[in-house]
């Protein structure tokens, strides 16, 4: 089906926030261990430029989660199809993640996380969208609170696998709602 991109957060406003993103989180964690986690692949923009942001010295690890079985969110189960490598034991762990939507990916990895006793756990998300939220999280590290602009693409978040290299975000409209 055919849609149109408009365009929400241009690049150079990205840019100035991710930075600004970087000291912010730099300052909290200073000098203490620290693993910064993307969760791909809708992280993978926000996570590179976000890491050379930051001063504090960092391991980087990656992970993939699979959502299976019936529903859309709610009561979804979830899977790594890749998980972590880097051990997270007693080192602060950061989850850097493009969209906190519902919430369901951010609660299954900090249950999962959780077991291997990290020194802490904190949530930086590219973007914090409320309105589906179905669980009680909130976005220790947010770059734009967009709640109610809709379904969004660019800088790393597609649809259908379509337009991640976008260096800005747009939200994506169907023709009849245009
Ligand atoms: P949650 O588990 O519902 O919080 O959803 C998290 C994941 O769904 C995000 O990491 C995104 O990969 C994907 N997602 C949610 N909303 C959007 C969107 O507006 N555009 C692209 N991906 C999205
Ligand atoms: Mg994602």
């Amino acid at each position: 089906m055919s849609h149109e991109l408009h365009p929400l957060v241009d690049a150079a406003t990205i840019h100035d926030r991710v930075r600004e993103l970087g000291r912010e989180i730099s300052a909290s964690y200073g000098n203490e261990p620290l693993v910064l986690v993307c969760v791909l692949k809708g992280a993978f923009l926000f996570f590179a430029d976000l890491a050379r942001a930051m001063k504090t010295e960092c391991e980087h690890d990656f992970v993939r989660l699979a959502s299976y079985g019936s529903g859309t969110s709610r009561g979804k189960e979830m899977r790594f199809s890749k998980d972590l490598e880097v051990p997270i034991e007693g080192k602060h762990v950061l989850i850097v993640e493009d969209i906190v939507d519902t919430g369901n990916s951010v609660e299954f990895l900090r249950h999962v996380f959780a077991k291997s006793e990290p020194l802490s756990l904190k949530v930086c998300a590219l973007v914090d969208k409320r309105e589906r939220r179905e669980i009680d999280i909130e976005v220790d590290f947010a770059g734009f609170n967009l709640t109610g602009a809709g379904f969004l693409v660019g800088y790393g978040m597609d649809y259908a696998e379509r337009y991640r290299e976008l260096d800005a975000i747009y939200e994506l409209v169907r023709p009849e709602r245009a």
